[in-house]
């Protein structure tokens, strides 16, 4: 590679400092030259990390469409409604784009961001993480291979993760369908996309969807409970009490996700995480937040040559987003519990443990959703470095198209009817 990729950071919070992390690991294959962030606080942090010019530092992403050209790519990492404006604005203005998941809010919003790019002959990259993951790359590899013959159904789960629906879903930014996009978008628009890669390019024909709000209800709140965890004096018979989930955690010194989110203008330590419980979203009862969006949900998918397909999400959970699959197919059954993969072979009767592997020594210091998000990143900087699409695998068509897919499935749900899905001639 001759020199850097130069890229400008579009929403400096959680996910464009990760992604950013990459010019540290990588200053010889990308640097980052602007960021744009409203909050203070996160911006500075960027442009200290980075050394970026005090003249690239922009309080908002309209500034940097407003300048001439001065990076090859923009990583937009701003809140899920805010997504469409900046990324056709700057596509339209000759920048690769790396947008995060989801692409928008509705669909007319993901196809206009699709056309601007394709219109403006860019790159884009949408930030469905798992594509990049070693071994969901291996189960595709498999099922390429004929590891288990013709693919005729796939069973696949989210367990989201009782504090994590908690922190994101019920107090913190996805929690409101208004301000974000609808649970199954906001968490599992990767799910569907998943099992749309995995049915190898089959169209999706048919969609059914039920879910709801459950146990996060008012009518829920303890007998005695204060609107505050702080505050509460039942607090400690509470699973998702705030005290336990931020406070116990920076005491016992830790500090990364999802304690690092709570403390907007400031780095977390026991002061900060107390005063953002007593004031912030994230101190409040969860039986008394703003919150809408289901937090279960299950999905039935009929595809092209009568593949099925059966989607569940789930916050009450154990395990965080370690997702479990089964695929089963005519001459086999491969299975991945989050750890490993095995196939069982109807001919022989044996099963097959498959491993992936790592293929950079990086994602270990960038090893957000596995070391995916190093992947990712590594992918998009190679593409754009090369000037070689192919090497995208969430490229704009097949992101559209998966995206149509979570639209309508929630469309099923909220109308309580099978959806057949609109054939992808509106490309
Ligand atoms: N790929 C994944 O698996 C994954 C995981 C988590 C979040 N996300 C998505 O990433 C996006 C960002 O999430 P996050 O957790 O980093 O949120 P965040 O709140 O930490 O960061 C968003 C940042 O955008 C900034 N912003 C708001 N308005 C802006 C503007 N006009 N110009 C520039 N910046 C602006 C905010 O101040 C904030 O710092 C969301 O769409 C989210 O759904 C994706």
């Amino acid at each position: 590679m001759s020199s850097p990729v130069d890229v400008i950071v579009v929403g400096a919070g959680n996910r464009g400092d990760t992604y950013s992390s990459y010019a540290s690991l990588h200053p010889e294959r990308m640097r980052v030259v602007g960021v744009a962030d409203p909050r203070k606080f996160a911006r500075v942090k960027l442009q200290e990390k980075h050394q970026i010019p005090h003249g690239n530092v922009f309080d908002d992403w309209r500034s940097i469409a407003e300048r001439d050209k001065f990076a090859d790519a923009v990583f937009i990492c701003t809140p899920d409604r805010l997504h469409k404006d900046p990324a056709v604005a700057l596509a339209r203005k000759g920048y690769h784009v790396l947008l995060e998941k989801p692409m928008a809010a509705t669909e007319k919003d993901c196809t206009e961001i699709v056309e601007a790019c394709i219109e403006s002959g860019v790159m884009l990259i949408v930030c469905h993480v798992l594509r990049y993951d070693p071994v969901i790359h291996k189960i595709k590899t498999l099922l390429d291979g004929g590891a288990v013959g013709d693919v005729i159904h796939i069973q696949h789960l989210e367990p989201v993760g009782f504090y994590h629906f908690a922190h994101s879903y019920v107090r913190g930014n996805w929690r409101n369908l208004e301000e974000s996009s609808f649970s199954l978008m906001a968490k599992s628009c990767h799910d569907l996309d998943l099992i749309h890669h995995w049915a190898g390019g089959r169209r999706c024909i048919k969609v059914s969807s039920f879910g709801s709000l459950s146990h996060f209800r008012k009518e829920n709140k303890p007998v005695g409970a204060a609107s505050r965890c702080l505050d509460c004096p039942v607090e400690a018979n509470c699973p998702y009490s705030a005290r336990k989930i931020y406070l116990d955690a920076v005491k016992q010194g830790c500090v990364g996700w999802p304690v690092s989110v709570i403390c907007s203008n400031s780095l977390p330590d026991i002061e900060s995480v107390t005063e953002a419980l007593r004031t912030g979203p994230y101190g409040r009862c969860v039986y008394e937040c703003d919150n809408d969006v289901c937090t279960n949900q299950v999905v039935n998918m009929e595809f092209e040559g009568g593949l099925t397909a059966a989607f569940s999400m789930v916050a009450f959970t154990e395990k965080l987003c370690q997702r479990k699959t089964t695929i089963y197919g005519s001459r086999g059954e491969l299975h991945y519990n989050g750890e490993e993969i095995t196939v069982f072979d109807f001919l022989t009767q044996t099963s097959t443990k498959h491993t992936a592997e790592l293929r950079a020594p990086g994602s270990f210091a960038m090893k957000g959703h596995g070391g995916a998000d190093y992947h990712l990143v590594h992918t998009f900087i190679s593409a754009v470095a090369s000037k070689d699409p192919s090497l995208i695998c969430s490229g704009p068509r097949e992101t559209l198209a998966s995206h149509r897919l979570v639209f309508e499935a929630e469309r099923s749900r909220l109308e309580s009817r099978v959806v057949f899905c609109a054939s992808d001639e509106k490309d």
